[in-house]
């Protein structure tokens, strides 16, 4: 059967990557989380105390630093160096650093080359913010999930206090407004839609209906 590549973008807590991953499961596609890329160098450079507003340092550090997306028993899991960063990469000093990272120019091309070479065989859903636009222009399916901020807040906090991370809603909420920012005003592949994408508002929507609107997409597409 035909293998096609699917682009998921959207802003912060849209459940992107919880529709991603359960929409290659289905297709037995490969799942590319390429925010976890991006929040893996946030954390490497916060390690190594390097500057986040130095975008030649930043790619420095990124060209010698092994990132690798696995899935296990549990999910994805993510290596740095061959260290297991999975949820190192989620917490909150990395959250609100990433969209600066995330800026330059010099960083982003690097990102960008190693999300293409690793989309090159199709049979893809990839997640971010310039997938569509930017690493897959040629992707058969083009999603950009939307939600409300207070709806996506409210997804947020309730997964953070399902595994036990403090969380108060408010300051989520504000973060994620000022991430949506930073994202959408940067000068390098900001998020936006693409022209050819769909948009789907998740606000009213369960995790199910959203993963079965995307597949029954994909198979019109792969049915093609
Ligand atoms: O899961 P969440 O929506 O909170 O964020 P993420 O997908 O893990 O992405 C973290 C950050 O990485 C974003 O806020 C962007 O700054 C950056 N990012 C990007 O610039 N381009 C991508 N393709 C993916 C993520
Ligand atoms: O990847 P992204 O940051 O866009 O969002 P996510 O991590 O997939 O989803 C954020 C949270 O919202 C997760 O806890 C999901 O389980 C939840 N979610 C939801 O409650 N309803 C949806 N329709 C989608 C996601």
């Amino acid at each position: 059967m035909k293998k096609i590549n699917i682009a998921i973008d959207g802003p912060a807590a849209a459940g992107k990557s919880t529709a991603a991953k359960k929409v290659a499961e289905k297709l037995n596609y490969i799942y590319i989380d390429t925010g976890a890329m991006y929040r893996s160098l946030t954390y490497k450079a916060l390690e190594n105390g390097v500057d986040v507003e130095d975008g030649k340092a930043l790619a420095e550090l990124l060209y010698r630093t092994e990132i690798r997306l696995m899935s296990g028993e549990c999910g994805q899991v993510v290596f740095v160096d061959g260290e297991d960063v999975t949820g190192k990469i989620r917490e909150r000093e990395v959250t609100n650093s990433v969209s600066a990272v995330s800026k330059h120019r010099t960083v982003r091309e690097e990102m960008v080359k190693r999300q293409q070479a690793l989309a090159k065989g199709g049979g893809i859903v990839m997640d971010g913010r310039d997938i569509g636009t930017r690493v897959l222009p040629d992707a058969e399916l083009k999603i950009f999930l939307l939600a409300s901020v207070d709806e996506r807040a409210e997804r947020r906090h309730a997964e953070n206090l399902a595994k036990g991370i403090p969380s108060n809603l408010n300051e989520l909420k504000r973060e994620i407004e000022e991430r949506d920012r930073l994202d959408s005003e940067r000068e390098v592949s900001p998020l936006c839609k693409a022209k050819d994408a769909v948009e789907l508002d998740t606000t009213h929507l369960g995790i199910e209906e959203v993963a079965d609107k995307i597949l029954e997409l994909a198979r019109e597409k792969i049915a093609q």
